[in-house]
C-alpha cells in the first residue's frame, strides 16, 4: 500500500487504536482494527524452520507447534559459506510461511559467538561479522523474495544467556562497530529485512529497547532501515521511552497495560502523537506488504522440503580430520556406535525448536546392511558411564574394521536460556571414544553440537566430522559424507580452541552481576588466536575435502589505490584430486603497519567454487574502502590509514596459499591538534609539522646539530638513546632542556603554526 494511503488510515485511527497497534494481540499476532479494515498478521519463530503455534502459545517451545521441517541451525548454515544455498533455504522457508499465513519469520539470529559457552551459539553463525552478515543476508534475500518478512535478531550485543534480560553489555565504540554491529550491518543495508528484533539486554547501561542511539541513529539514519523494530518477547520495560527510541511493536501482548501508558503519555504531553503515528506507519507498512502479496497457491510440501534440508545439511558438515580413513566402503564391517547414530541431536532447545515431521538418522540409512552393526554406547540423559553399554560398544568395535562413534552435546548441555560452564562433551562419551579407540585403530567420530568442544582424543582417532546441529535430515547427510556419496565442502565458521581458557573472553565472559565488560575488544575468535600465534585445535575456516585444491596466479589489477577506489583481486583454484568437489576460497586483509592496534588479519571476502577433477576456475573479489578500514573513534567513521596492506588468500585462516601487496592512500585528513604534550616523534612523522621541527628544537640541547657528538666515550649515552629520548619527549620538554633559551611563548607560537595545516 502506498505511504499516502497508510497515512490516510492513520488519520482515521483513534488514539486508542493507534496505541493498540503498538503491541501484539496475543503471543504471535498483531491487532486488527476491524472498523478500518486493518487485518491482524501472524509472526512465528524461526530461524531454521517454521515454529507456528496455534493453541496455548508460548515463546520457549514448551507447547507443540505444527509439524514442520527443521533445517540446519545457524552454526551449520554458516559452515556452508554458500550464499546461494542459504538463499534457497530462505526461499523454502518463505514459501512455507506463505502456505501457513505467517507474515514474518523471526530470524536470522546473528549474534557473534563471543565465547564457546553461549547456550544459543547453535542458532548463531560465527565469530566473524563478515561471514555472519553475508549468510544472514543470503537467508533474508531468500525468505523475502517470497513476500514474507524476516526479523534479524537480537539487536544488539546479546552474546550470552546468563542474565540475558537484565545484564548490560559494556562494549567500546570501535568493538561495537567492527564486530557486533558489523554482524547486522551488511545484511540490513543490502537486504533490507522487514523487521529487526531488539534484544533483552542493555548496551552500555541502556536497554536495547530504549536505545535511540542504535534503534534510530544507527539503524535508520545511518543504515537506512525502513521496517519496524519488534521487541524480543518481553523485552519492554519503559514503553514510552521505547517508542521515543524507535522500538515499534511490543511482543507479546501487554494485555492493554502498556497501551494505556501510551495513551496517557500522549494526553499529558509526554509523548508526541507524531511519534505514535510514525510507529503505526512502520507497522502498517509491513502488515500490508504481506497481506497484499499473499501467495494463496503456496503449498507446504514437507517431504519435498525435507530433501532441501538434506541438501543444505550436506554442505554444513565439516570434515575436520581424515587420516585416510574416509570415505568408508559400504561393504566393510562397520560399527555405528553412540545413541546419536539412531537419535541424532539435530536442533537446539528453546524458541527455535521445530516439531519435525520426520527425522532421518544415520542408522536409518544403513540399517538394511548386514555388515553394519550398532551399539548404543552411552545414555544422553545423565553423564554417567553405563558399564554394560560401554562393554557392548567395545565388543562391537573390536569385531568391525571401522568404528564410527556418534557423539556430541546432549540437550541438557546447550540450550537457549543458559550458558555452558565448560567446553567438554559428557565424560561418558569421552570415555567411550577413548576406550573404543584403544581397541579399534580405525575410529571415526561424528559430532553433533552447536559450538566448539574439547577433543581430548583428537590424536587417537583417524577421522572427525563436525556435523553441527544439522536439522532433521542430518543423518542422511552424514551417511552420504561418510560413504563418499557427497564430498564434504563445509568449513569452520569459528575457531575450535584447544581449551576454554584459551578463548579471549575467558576472563570476563560472565561479567560481574549485571555488568559484562567485553574487555577482549575487537580480538574475538581468530582475530585473537591468529594475532597471538596460538596453537588451536582447528582454525577458523578449516575444513577438508575428499579431493585436493591448488591455488595459483593471484592477480591484483592495481598496485596502489585511494580509499575511494576499488580493486579487483583474482586467483585460480584447481581441483588437483580425482573427485569433483567444492572449495571455499577465503580472502583476508592484513594492515602491514598501523598506528592503531589491529588484528593480524581479517576476513573480507569468500567464495565457494565447484570444480571437476583437473578443472581450474578463477575466483574474483572486489575490494573497496571497507576491506582495509578500521573504525576510527576520533572521526566516528571507517578509516583507512595510508600504507601498505597484504591481500591473503587461502583455505583457512591458518593456511594462506597466495598473497599480494597493495598500497592504499587515505583521502581523509584526520584532525590533528598539537599541544604542549605532543611528542617530537609524532611531529617528525607528520610531513607538514616536520617543517617546523628546527624552530621547535632551537636552543634545546637535543637540537644541537650532531647528537652523535653528545655520545660519551663510555657509551652511557648512545646516539640511539638520545634519538629515543627526543622522539618521546613532549614539546614542553624543550623548555627544560633548552638551556634557558626557549620560552613557553615561543613554543605556543610554533604550536599555533603546526595547527594551521589548512
Ligand atoms: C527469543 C527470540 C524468539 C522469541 C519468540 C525469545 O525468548 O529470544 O529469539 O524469537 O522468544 O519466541
Amino acid at each position: 500500500m502506498k505511504t499516502d494511503n497508510i497515512k490516510a488510515i492513520i488519520r482515521e485511527m483513534t488514539l486508542e487504536e493507534k496505541a493498540g497497534m503498538c503491541s501484539g494481540a496475543d503471543f504471535w499476532h498483531t491487532k486488527a482494527v476491524e472498523r478500518l479494515g486493518i487485518p491482524a498478521v501472524m509472526v512465528s519463530d524461526g530461524p531454521h524452520g517454521l515454529r507456528k503455534q496455534s493453541e496455548e502459545a508460548d515463546h520457549l517451545g514448551i507447547n507443540e507447534s505444527i509439524k514442520a521441517v527443521c533445517f540446519p541451525a545457524g552454526c551449520g548454515t554458516a559452515a556452508s559459506f554458500n550464499r546461494e544455498l542459504i538463499t534457497m533455504m530462505g526461499e523454502t522457508l518463505g514459501n512455507e510461511c506463505q502456505a501457513e499465513g505467517v507474515s514474518v519469520i523471526l530470524g536470522p539470529a546473528v549474534n557473534i559467538k563471543r565465547s564457546p559457552l553461549c547456550g544459543r551459539n547453535f542458532e548463531y553463525y560465527s565469530e566473524d561479522p563478515y561471514l555472519t552478515t553475508e549468510i544472514a543476508g543470503a537467508l533474508i534475500k531468500g525468505v523475502q523474495s517470497k513476500n514474507v518478512g524476516t526479523s534479524i535478531k537480537h539487536f544488539l550485543a546479546n552474546n550470552q544467556e546468563t542474565r540475558r534480560m537484565s545484564s548490560s553489555s559494556e562494549v567500546d565504540e570501535r568493538t561495537l562497530r567492527e564486530i557486533y554491529l558489523a554482524a547486522f550491518e551488511g545484511a540490513i543495508v543490502n537486504e533490507k529485512p522487514w523487521t529487526v528484533m531488539c534484544s533483552y539486554n542493555k548496551i552500555n547501561g541502556v536497554y536495547a529497547a530504549e536505545s535511540k542511539e542504535y534503534l534510530t541513529k544507527v539503524l535508520r539514519e545511518e543504515w537506512g532501515f525502513d521496517g519496524f523494530v519488534v521487541s524480543d518477547w518481553g523485552a519492554v520495560n519503559d514503553r514510552v521511552k521505547n517508542l521515543e527510541a524507535g522500538m515499534d511493536l511490543e511482543m507479546p501482548s501487554s494485555h492493554g497495560i502498556n497501551d494505556k501508558l501510551i495513551i496517557e503519555a500522549v494526553k499529558n504531553g509526554n509523548l508526541a502523537e507524531e511519534v505514535l503515528d510514525l510507529t503505526c506507519e512502520r507497522i502498517l507498512n509491513v502488515i500490508y506488504r504481506f497481506v497484499e502479496n499473499r501467495d494463496k497457491k503456496a503449498i507446504f510440501d514437507r517431504d519435498k522440503d525435507h530433501e532441501i534440508a538434506r541438501k543444505v545439511a550436506e554442505e554444513t558438515i565439516v570434515l575436520l580430520k581424515n587420516d585416510g580413513i574416509l570415505p568408508l566402503k559400504e561393504t566393510e564391517e562397520i560399527a555405528f556406535i553412540g545413541k546419536f547414530a539412531k537419535y541424532p541431536r539435530y536442533q537446539g532447545g528453546g524458541s527455535s525448536h521445530i516439531n519435525s515431521h520426520k527425522v532421518t538418522s544415520a542408522w536409518d540409512m544403513v540399517s538394511h546392511l548386514d555388515n553394519i552393526t550398532y551399539a548404543q554406547g552411552y545414555n544422553d540423559d545423565k553423564d554417567l558411564t553405563d558399564e554394560l553399554l560401554l562393554k557392548e560398544a567395545i565388543e562391537v568395535a573390536k569385531k568391525a574394521k571401522v568404528a564410527v562413534i556418534f557423539a556430541g552435546l546432549p540437550d541438557s548441555f546447550e540450550s537457549e536460556g543458559f550458558d555452558r560452564s565448560h567446553m567438554a562433551i559428557p565424560n561418558c562419551q569421552n570415555e567411550l571414544i577413548a576406550r573404543v579407540a584403544e581397541v579399534q585403530p580405525n575410529t571415526v567420530v561424528v559430532l553433533h553440537n552447536g559450538s566448539p568442544v574439547e577433543m581430548p582424543w583428537v590424536n587417537d582417532v583417524k577421522g572427525i566430522l563436525e556435523a553441527y546441529l544439522g536439522g532433521q535430515a542430518v543423518g542422511a547427510a552424514c551417511a552420504d559424507i561418510l560413504f563418499g556419496e557427497v564430498n564434504p565442502s563445509a568449513k569452520l565458521p569459528e575457531t575450535f580452541p584447544i581449551k576454554l581458557e584459551d578463548n579471549p573472553s575467558y576472563l570476563y565472559y560472565f561479567g560481574e552481576k549485571d555488568k559484562v565488560e567485553y574487555k577482549e575488544g575487537i580480538f574475538v575468535g581468530y582475530r585473537y588466536y591468529d594475532t597471538k600465534k596460538m596453537d588451536v585445535l582447528f582454525p577458523f575456516g578449516h575444513g577438508l575435502s575428499y579431493t585436493t585444491f591448488a591455488y595459483s596466479n593471484i592477480q591484483v589489477n592495481k598496485s596502489s589505490i585511494t580509499d575511494r577506489d576499488t580493486v579487483t583481486v583474482s586467483i585460480d583454484v584447481t581441483n588437483t584430486g580425482s573427485r569433483a568437489g567444492k572449495e571455499i576460497v577465503q580472502l583476508y586483509i592484513r594492515d602491514v603497519k598501523s598506528t592503531v592496534i589491529r588484528p593480524e588479519k581479517e576476513l573480507r571476502g569468500f567464495d565457494k567454487v565447484e570444480l571437476a577433477p583437473g578443472e581450474t576456475k578463477t575466483v574474483t573479489f572486489e575490494l573497496g574502502k571497507r576491506a582495509f578500514a578500521y573504525w576510527n573513534t576520533e572521526i566516528h567513521d571507517w578509516h583507512v590509514e595510508t600504507g601498505e596492506f597484504e591481500i591473503l588468500i587461502g583455505s583457512s585462516s591458518r593456511s594462506i596459499e597466495c598473497s599480494a601487496a597493495i598500497k592504499v592512500e587515505s583521502t581523509v585528513k584526520l584532525p590533528v591538534v598539537y599541544t604542549m604534550d605532543s611528542t617530537i616523534g609524532d611531529i617528525m612523522e607528520d610531513p607538514y609539522a616536520n617543517q617546523y621541527i628546527g624552530e621547535l628544537m632551537k636552543g634545546s640541547i637535543f637540537g644541537q646539530d650532531d647528537i652523535e657528538e653528545s655520545s660519551d666515550s663510555e657509551g652511557a649515552i648512545s646516539k640511539e638513546m638520545m634519538m629515543a629520548m627526543v622522539k618521546y619527549m613532549p614539546i614542553r620538554g624543550t623548555i627544560s632542556f633548552g638551556n634557558g633559551t626557549v620560552s613557553k611563548e615561543d613554543l605556543l607560537k610554533v604550536i599555533d603554526k603546526l595547527n594551521h595545516n589548512e
